[in-house]
C-alpha cells in the first residue's frame, strides 16, 4: 500500500561522481538517473535505444524530482550522457565498457537496473535465452569489465543490482539454466533475478576475499511499479496481461518515483555505507529466503555464468579481472 512506501531521506550530494545506469531510458532507471543528476552526479544513461532515451533526457532536463525546486535544478545539477548498451549482445556490453573505461576518468556508482520480463523464448546471438543475458549474464559481464576502474575510483564505490521479490520462486536448473527443454516466461524472469541476489553475495564474499576496500554491493527489490516492464506479457501470458498488472500496481503498490526509492538508498544513503552483499526492500535490508541462501548456489551460478562467457573462473580474484580485462584488447 502506497502509505507505507518509504522514500530514501538522504541528503547526499554526488558532486564530482559518475554514475552509470543501466536501462535509464524508462521507468524506475529513468526516475533513478533524474534523482543522482539532481544530487549533482554525472549520470550515464547505458542504453540501447538511443531515440527514447535521448527524450528521457530532455525530460529529466526539464522536470526536477519533487524534492528540488525548478531554481536549484538550475544550478545544482550534475551532467547526463548517452552510452550505446544492448544487452542482449556480450560484444556490445564489451564496446560499451571499452567506451567508459575510456573516455570516463573514474566510475563510483553502477546500477545494473535493465531488465526485460514475461519475453518470449528467443536466444541472443551468443545463445543463451533473452531473460537470462539481459538480466544476469550482461550485467555479470559488465559489472566485471567495470570493476578495475570502480576499484582506482574507490573509496566509496556502489554496485546496485535491481532484482525482484518474485526471486521467491525461483530455482536455478544448472543442468538447463538456458530452458531448452522447457521454457515459462515467468520462470525465467524469476531464475534471473534469483540470480541477480546471489550474484551480489557472490561478489560481495570475493571482493572481501581478495581484500577489495571500498567498493560494497547491494541487491533490491523496488516495489511493484506500474512501468514497461510487463510489455511482453500480453504475448506470453494472456491478452490484457499488463493491463491488468499495471491498473493493479497503480492502484494498489508504488508509482515510479517510489519504486526508485530502494535503488536510490542503496546508491547514496550513509545508512547504508559500511553495508555489503545485502538485499533491500522499502529502503532498508531485509531478508532473504530459500535458494537466495545458498552460497553452495551463488558459487555454482558464478561458475556457470563464467562458463557461458568462456571465461575461466580463477582462484585469485585480481588475476580473473585481468583475464576478464584482456577480452576488451
Ligand atoms: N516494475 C516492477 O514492478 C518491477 C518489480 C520488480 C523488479 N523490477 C525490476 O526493475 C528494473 C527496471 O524495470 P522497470 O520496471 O523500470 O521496467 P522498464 O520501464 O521496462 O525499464 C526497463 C529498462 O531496461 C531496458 N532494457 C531492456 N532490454 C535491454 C537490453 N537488451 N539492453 C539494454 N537495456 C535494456 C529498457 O530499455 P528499452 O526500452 O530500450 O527496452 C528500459 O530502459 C528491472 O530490472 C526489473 O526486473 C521491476
Amino acid at each position: 500500500m502506497w502509505f507505507f512506501n518509504k522514500m530514501c531521506t538522504s541528503k547526499a550530494r554526488l558532486d564530482g561522481k559518475t554514475v552509470v545506469i543501466t536501462g535509464a531510458s524508462s521507468g524506475i532507471g529513468k526516475e533513478t538517473a533524474r534523482d543522482l543528476y539532481a544530487r549533482g552526479a554525472r549520470v550515464i544513461l547505458a542504453c540501447r535505444n538511443m531515440e527514447k532515451t535521448n527524450k528521457a533526457v530532455e525530460d529529466i532536463k526539464s522536470n526536477p524530482p519533487s524534492w528540488m525546486t525548478k531554481d536549484g535544478y538550475k544550478n545544482d545539477v550534475g551532467e547526463l550522457t548517452i552510452y550505446f548498451l544492448d544487452l542482449r549482445s556480450f560484444k556490445s556490453v564489451r564496446d560499451c565498457a571499452k567506451n567508459l573505461l575510456t573516455n570516463e576518468a573514474a566510475i563510483h556508482i553502477l546500477i545494473n537496473n535493465a531488465g526485460v520480463a514475461a519475453s518470449p523464448y528467443e536466444k541472443t546471438e551468443d545463445g543463451n535465452e533473452t531473460t537470462l543475458q539481459v538480466n544476469h549474464l550482461g550485467h555479470f559481464l559488465l559489472t566485471l569489465l567495470l570493476l578495475p576502474k570502480m576499484q582506482s575510483s574507490s573509496p566509496s564505490c556502489r554496485i546496485v543490482n535491481v532484482s525482484s521479490i518474485v526471486y521467491i520462486l525461483a530455482d536455478i536448473d544448472f543442468d538447463d539454466i538456458n530452458m531448452e527443454k522447457s521454457y515459462a516466461s515467468l520462470k525465467s524472469y524469476a531464475q534471473s533475478k534469483l540470480a541477480n541476489i546471489l550474484f551480489t553475495k557472490e561478489l560481495a564474499r570475493r571482493l572481501k576475499e581478495a581484500n577489495f576496500h571500498g567498493i560494497n554491493i547491494y541487491s533490491l527489490h523496488p516495489g511493484m511499479i506500474p512501468t514497461e516492464i510487463s510489455r511482453h506479457s500480453n504475448r506470453t501470458l494472456f491478452r490484457g496481461a499488463s493491463f491488468c498488472f499495471n491498473t493493479w500496481a497503480r492502484l494498489f503498490c508504488k508509482n515510479v518515483v517510489q519504486g526508485a526509492q530502494t535503488t536510490i538508498h542503496c546508491s547514496v544513503a550513509e545508512k547504508a555505507a559500511n553495508e555489503t552483499g545485502l538485499y533491500y526492500s522499502n529502503c532498508d535490508v531485509t531478508t532473504t529466503y530459500r535458494k537466495a541462501n545458498n552460497h553452495q548456489c551463488a558459487e555454482k551460478l558464478w561458475n556457470v555464468s563464467c562458463r557461458l562467457l568462456h571465461l575461466e573462473p580463477e582462484e585469485d580474484f585480481s588475476t580473473f579481472l585481468k583475464t576478464v580485462s584482456r577480452q576488451l584488447l
